[in-house]
């Protein structure tokens, strides 16, 4: 631990590094306590860096020796690294240092996982394996050689030495010290092959644990999908001979993107039909194609310094999403990513914790892997996108890989590609890297004698990293609808870049109905008065699927704030709209799946925070449960029509098909149970076949405060499936009611299986009381409690993944003054917890002094 005070770093400050690295040789010595790392660097002057001082990045490393050209030095240590006195000229520096992978629970630098090695070293964790400049502008050629009694013995880039006990690998393409990673364990091989557009053949290993086979076929399948779709949409080809993925069990994040040997949460990658829900199986896709899609963005053009974070996870976000989209269905993934941003980037963008897509200062770099880089990133890039337009769009990537590849960039390089090649000056745009929060956009509609004028008006509210905010390109696709339902002015996008600003259309016959923001075109919220009935004409009408949801959603919103305010019942704009989207065969299930959810409790809580009331979490869940229950009548008659529609005949198969009829009919067995109290999901329970039907049979089953029998008999069927028994932890506490639910969390914590130093376990735990919205806001404060308790337990174990578990408590401010009071109490607990670390301090005082 670091006694130092916390320090911030600023983006204005950067300099570049005295030295480049021009190669580096690694040698591993595997024990557990005790592995001995040695390393040969060359280091020669910087001829673009001012000033020489020698500083090597180190933590936690046990010094054996250290030379420089063949001399023996004592090099100057701390507690961040050490500095030595070096010649002018190019020197070669030698050292040995001990570390101890055993003991290391953080998961970051090299770390054990069940008998198994690996690294984690994005962010700065290189510096808990060997003394090193561990910043990303520093890329150099690794050579690695390991020593160990493992059967697999891995590293980044081709093999070149594969024995008993001893590997050599060397990695050609020269990258940062983040990007390194080394696996040595016992481990088995799923492999394939795959050859590249210019015909060479690259060889596949998804390596796992013993007994994990069987769980590998899909993820190698969406391997291949992307390496296929990285050459026709992008034309980028992969670069080494053997690409490797392994799973491990103890991991703090999803995925990493190590060059050639992408090490994988298992739960990111691990999935069999009896074991894995279609939801899983997407997920893998996409996280799969993601780290696969880092290897142009991200490992040969990287990062210049970690504040252009976003420059290569919002770019690689937003491959993914176009690769979702066109392997699935468009529509459903837009709308699938918006709920998403509004769930997770919203409240951060809103809340204590906003910062810009390119932050200009930070204390701890990993608690900056936030929503607002990657997903509000990606949606920084669609807009681009939708400005240029796609020609433009492709030109400009295609010259960024040209004139970029094998350097360290930011945000200034990736926007002066699209200003060269369109011509367009970007500075205004640029803003959304700078200013944080979320826009708001209202409008307001004239009519006048065949002219219809939209009237917008931008704001921006202040914060502590914008003081004074100003207006942002916002990008707005339009339609107009007639009054019949034909569109009369088809989709076209304005750019709003003034803070108001009039558009008018011309000639129309009749005033239309607006449909504004089609697609999502900009992640702002939208203010406008609109009456339920043109919502629901938009709900029957609009030719845009994403406004065409939009448009139920807002209907269920304004009915579910109604309830929980006033106890006002749904009225028959949003019930008979909802009835005609789900009676409609030709919809997508998966797109009318998504029409039939709610907004989210949290979401609900925020729209009324907005709206000026204080939000009851209880009134909410109530309001919730009864909109459901109305719906259930009220789609009665056809609901048994739809779960027939919607059952799979033949083989499970996790494809667009048979994934979207699911997910439909999950939503109507969530109906029907609050008609039968559960006859049809206990049948569809003990008549399951795959993963997917038993956990939506069993959380409805849940939700009616039924299926303790089943509960049990899940646990016996797979208490042997690490992966399945967090699905068993997490949806008991999900579904439980909201009084029960910090007690049921509470007691689970006790359960043997509740090994809460495994981060998915500990998630599916903790995360998922706080996915219980009115159960983590218990009035007792009985939540909130409970999560610190366990916050303040896992710090000293585990310091990142506690650090982003805080942002639980980042909308306290919205909620009554009684809560309030128990969260800041709860604050102040966890601030004051003995050696707490520099993560966790500074997201605590982050939320807390807001
Ligand atoms: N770079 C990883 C990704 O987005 C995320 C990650 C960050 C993983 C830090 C581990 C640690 O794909
Ligand atoms: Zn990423």
């Amino acid at each position: 631990m670091k006694d130092t005070a916390p320090q911030t770093i600023y983006l204005k400050d950067y300099t570049p590094f005295g030295f480049v690295v021009e190669s580096v040789h690694l040698t591993f010595d595997l024990s557990p306590n005790a592995t001995r790392v040695t390393s040969r660097i060359a280091f020669a002057p910087n001829p673009e860096a001012t000033d020489h001082k020698f500083f090597l990045h180190g933590e936690e490393l046990t010094l054996i020796k250290a030379a420089i050209d063949g001399q023996p030095v004592t090099p100057e240590i701390t507690d961040e690294g050490l500095t030595c006195p070096v010649p002018d000229a190019s020197f070669v520096w030698e050292c040995e240092v001990e570390i101890d992978p055993q003991g290391n629970t953080a998961l970051e630098g090299l770390y054990m996982s069940n008998g198994m090695y690996c690294t984690q070293c994005e962010a700065e964790g290189f510096r808990k394996i060997t003394y090193y400049p561990d910043r990303p502008d520093v890329m150099s050629v690794f050579t690695v050689e390991i020593k160990g009694p493992h059967p697999v013995l891995l590293s980044n880039g081709n093999p070149q030495v594969q024995g008993e006990g001893h590997a050599i690998w060397h990695d050609p393409w020269p990258k940062p010290a983040y990007l390194f990673a080394l696996v040595a364990g016992e481990l088995v091989a799923h492999s394939d092959s795959f050859a590249t557009c210019s015909g060479k053949t690259v060889d596949l290993n998804l390596y796992v644990r013993a007994g994990d086979e069987g769980k590998c076929a899909f993820g190698m399948e969406a391997l291949k999908k992307s390496m296929k779709w990285d050459e026709e949409v992008y034309g980028r080809e992969y670069d080494l001979d053997v690409f490797n993925i392994v799973a491990v069990d103890d991991f703090n994040m999803g995925a990493m993107e190590n060059k050639g040997l992408n090490v994988f949460n298992s739960s990111a990658v691990l999935a069999s039909p009896e074991t894995a829900t279609d939801a899983n199986f997407e997920r893998i896709e996409a996280i799969i194609a993601h780290e696969y899609f880092h290897n142009w963005t991200g490992n040969r053009i990287t990062c210049r310094d970690w504040f252009q974070l976003c420059l290569k996870e919002g770019l690689t976000v937003y491959r993914d999403s176009q690769f979702t989209s066109d392997l699935r269905s468009a529509p459903v993934k837009r709308i699938s990513d918006v709920i998403e941003l509004r769930a997770r980037q919203f409240p951060e963008d809103q809340g204590p914790l906003a910062h810009p897509v390119r932050p200009e200062s930070f204390q701890e770099i990993n608690n900056f892997y936030t929503a607002t880089v990657y997903e509000k990133g990606a949606e920084v890039i669609g807009m681009l996108k939708r400005l240029v337009g796609d020609a433009d769009y492709a030109r400009a990537l295609d010259l960024y890989f040209a004139r970029h590849d094998g350097q360290a960039c930011t945000i200034e390089d990736w926007l002066q590609v699209f200003e060269d090649v369109t011509g367009r000056d970007l500075t205004q745009f640029k803003r959304w890297y700078s200013q944080a929060g979320t826009p708001r956009l209202s409008v307001r509609e004239e009519w006048n004698d065949g002219t219809y004028t939209l009237h917008f008006a931008q704001s921006l509210a202040a914060s502590a990293s914008t003081s004074d905010p100003q207006p942002q390109v916002i990008p707005i696709s339009l339609g107009l609808l007639g009054p019949n339902g034909d569109e009369v002015h088809a989709t076209e996008t304005l750019e709003l870049t003034e803070a108001t600003q009039s558009f008018a259309f011309e000639g129309l016959a009749a005033k239309p109905i607006p449909s504004i923001l089609r697609g999502f075109s900009a992640p702002v919220v939208l203010d406008r008065e609109v009456d339920t009935a043109e919502r629901a004409f938009l709900l029957a009408y609009d030719t845009d699927p994403f406004n065409r949801w939009e448009a139920g959603r807002a209907l269920a919103r304004e009915t579910l704030m109604n309830m929980a305010t006033s106890g006002a019942p749904a009225g028959a704009d949003y019930l008979d709209g909802m009835l005609a989207v789900l009676r409609d065969a030709d919809l997508d299930p998966a797109y009318r799946a998504l029409m039939l959810g709610q907004p989210s409790q949290s979401e609900l809580a925020a729209a009324l925070a907005e709206a000026g009331t204080t939000p009851d979490p209880d009134a909410i869940w109530q309001a919730s449960e009864t909109l459901a229950l109305t719906m259930a009548q009220h789609a009665q008659d056809v609901l048994p029509r739809i779960l027939a529609e919607c059952r799979v005949d033949g083989p499970y198969r996790p494809d667009p098909d048979q994934t979207s009829k699911r997910a439909l009919g999950a939503r109507a067995l969530s109906l029907v149970t609050r008609l039968d109290g559960g006859t049809q999901a206990a049948a569809q329970y003990s008549a399951a076949d795959n993963m997917t039907l038993q956990l939506s049979a069993l959380g409805c089953l849940l939700a009616a405060g039924k299926g303790s029998e089943e509960v049990a008999a899940f646990y016996d069927q797979w208490q042997d499936d690490r992966l399945v028994i967090d699905k068993w932890f997490g949806m008991q506490i999900v579904q439980a009611a909201p009084d029960k639910a910090a007690a049921v969390a509470e007691t689970l914590t006790e359960h043997p299986d509740f090994n809460w130093k495994n981060p998915n376990r500990f998630r599916a735990t903790l995360g998922a009381l706080v996915m219980n919205h009115a159960g983590f806001h218990a009035a007792d404060g009985s939540g909130y409690r409970l999560l610190a308790n366990w916050l303040i337990r896992l710090d000293p174990v585990n310091p990142q993944t506690t650090a982003r578990m805080c942002s639980a408590f980042q909308t306290w401010r919205r909620y009554d003054s009684d809560r309030q009071s128990k969260i800041a109490t709860e604050l102040e607990r966890i601030a004051g917890a003995p050696d707490l670390s520099p993560d966790t301090t500074e997201m605590v005082s982050r939320i807390r002094d807001a």
